[in-house]
């Protein structure tokens, strides 16, 4: 699973799986501005050439955090949100990072479950907290 840094010429895909996944609303003038952040570590798996995934976190030592996550349906089940999540967590550590918070829709099971495999913990809620009126999970590795 070949993971490489994001470049801006991936926005076009990266905007199309999110509106296929439906999952957040961010524009192309957020992900410039994720791409432009020193702090910021922007990710892409590919397979076989095919754009199949990406993830953004936030390095910033013990206050890390994981943005966003998400992999192509035709490419689900295959362990690319794990070698993502792997692979943004070395990066942490590398850099004396000891924490990486994160939160998720409760309904959202697949992937807590992603994250609980991978050892984050759910610390907290924050009820009401989206626009539909869903509870936000925040979880802590
Ligand atoms: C969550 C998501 C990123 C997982 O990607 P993935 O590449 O399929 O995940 P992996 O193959 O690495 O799965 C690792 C583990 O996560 C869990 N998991 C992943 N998808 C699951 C599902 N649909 N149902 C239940 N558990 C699931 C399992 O424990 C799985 O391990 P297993 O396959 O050995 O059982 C993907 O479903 C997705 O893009 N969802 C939409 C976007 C989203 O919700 N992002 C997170 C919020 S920011």
């Amino acid at each position: 699973m070949p993971i490489r840094p994001m470049t801006e010429t991936d926005l076009p895909s990266v905007l199309t799986l999110q509106n296929i996944l439906g999952f957040q609303k961010w524009n192309e003038k957020q992900f410039l501005s994720e791409l432009r952040a020193s702090y910021a570590l922007c990710l892409v798996d590919e397979e076989a050439g095919t754009f199949a995934g990406y993830a953004i976190f936030h390095l910033m030592g013990s206050d890390s955090e994981l943005l966003t996550i998400a992999v192509d349906p035709k490419f689900q089940r295959k362990g690319i949100a794990s070698t993502l999540l792997h692979e943004g967590l070395d990066k942490l550590s590398q850099e004396k990072g000891d924490h990486c918070f994160l939160e998720v829709r409760e309904g959202n099971t697949a992937a807590r479950k992603l994250y609980e495999k991978h050892g984050f913990q759910a610390y907290n809620q924050r009820n009401c907290y989206y626009d539909d009126g869903e509870t936000a999970i925040l979880y802590k590795w």
